[in-house]
């Protein structure tokens, strides 16, 4: 458990849009965010609108400034892992934006003796595959030279109440000795997804499938497939129009892509999140590409909330405390 009598220290790297410190607002814990690292432009000016409040100067003094997180999340680019990018693997120098997880063990290191309680590390689950478990096994074994015991589990947010099938796996690690046990976990039926989309008449035309390369494999299986969004969406990834693609039935033919907002609200941001992100972003073309990206790239909110809500508030499922 975390020191609750002063505000939570974070350290982001790889920060996106931020969903730990969404989850943090959502929970009202008051949070210190000492450091954000993100190298996409558009990613940190979505970040910085959307927390503008809170990052605003206040009086400080640099007697008794504390740099050291509680907690260190970084969710790692994870293109090179995953079954949809190259698979190029991840090995130490080997310049792939999947290795950049070897970056945030060295800024661990270095932080000396001294280290935060908690590492939350999340990333697709071809982690785990045969190509990639020796540098997720590797990742451990260096959490644990440094003090960490780790725990890994796959979470879906389908069980933090989205309607959106993302299958993830945490890693999360403590400092000295204990097992993080994620079947306490607070869990959420799935909302409808209805809750989610928007009305079919007010969604503009853009976002039409008219391209006969997604038209004409609506249905299908296989790589080149648009699959019929039903009961939840399917992972939501960084572009919604070129397949493998997620289409919803509006009736009479006519089929729609789901919107930047929509992509947003699946990932478990309000809509007040995505309205200060897009007031800084442009639309390029027919979207918002970089909305939809950000989208993509970051982390279940709900996911984080209910890791919080255990390691910070010590709520969790009653029927199964670990
Ligand atoms: C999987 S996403 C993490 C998203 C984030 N956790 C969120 O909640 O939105 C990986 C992020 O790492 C960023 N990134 C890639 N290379 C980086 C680097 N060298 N330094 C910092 N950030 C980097 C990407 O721009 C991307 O936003």
């Amino acid at each position: 458990m975390i020191d609750t009598t002063k505000p939570v220290q974070i350290l982001e790297l790889f920060g996106g849009i931020g969903s730990p410190r969404c989850a943090l607002r959502n929970l009202g814990i008051p949070t210190k965010a000492i450091d954000y690292v993100e190298i996409d432009e558009k990613a940190v000016r979505s970040y910085n609108s959307m927390f503008a409040e809170e990052l605003l100067y206040q009086t400080q003094s640099v007697v008794g400034w504390n740099l050291k997180p509680d907690i260190l999340i970084h969710g790692s680019p994870c293109q090179d892992f995953s079954i949809a990018g190259q698979q190029k693997g991840a090995d130490e120098g080997s310049e792939t934006r999947s290795s950049l997880m070897w970056e945030t063990i060295h800024i661990i290191d270095q932080m000396g003796e001294w280290k935060p309680k908690y590492v939350i590390w999340e990333n697709v689950k071809n982690v785990k595959s045969k190509h990639m478990i020796a540098n997720f096994i590797r990742y451990q074994k260096e959490m644990e030279r440094m003090g960490y015991t780790n725990s890994c589990e796959v979470l879906d947010a389908r069980e933090f109440g989205l309607p959106q099938a993302r299958e993830r796996v945490f890693t999360i690690s403590v400092l000295g000795g204990e097992k993080f046990c994620f079947d306490d976990l607070i869990r959420t039926p799935m909302r409808n997804i209805r809750e989610f989309l928007e009305d079919n008449d007010t969604v503009p035309e853009v976002y039409d499938v008219t391209q006969p390369s997604v038209y004409n494999v609506i249905g299908h299986t296989g790589i080149k497939r648009a699959t019929v969004i039903e009961d939840y969406a399917f992972t939501i990834t960084t572009r919604q129009d070129r397949t493998p693609a997620q289409v919803i039935d509006c009736g009479d033919g006519r089929y729609r892509y789901l919107t930047e907002l929509e992509c947003w609200r699946l990932q478990g941001y309000t809509d007040e999140d995505f309205q200060r992100a897009k007031e800084v972003q442009e639309r390029k073309g027919r979207y918002y590409m970089a909305l939809y990206r950000q989208a993509g790239n970051s982390i279940a909110v709900p996911i984080f909330e209910s890791i919080f809500r255990k390691i910070i508030l010590g709520e969790v499922k009653e029927a199964d405390i670990c």
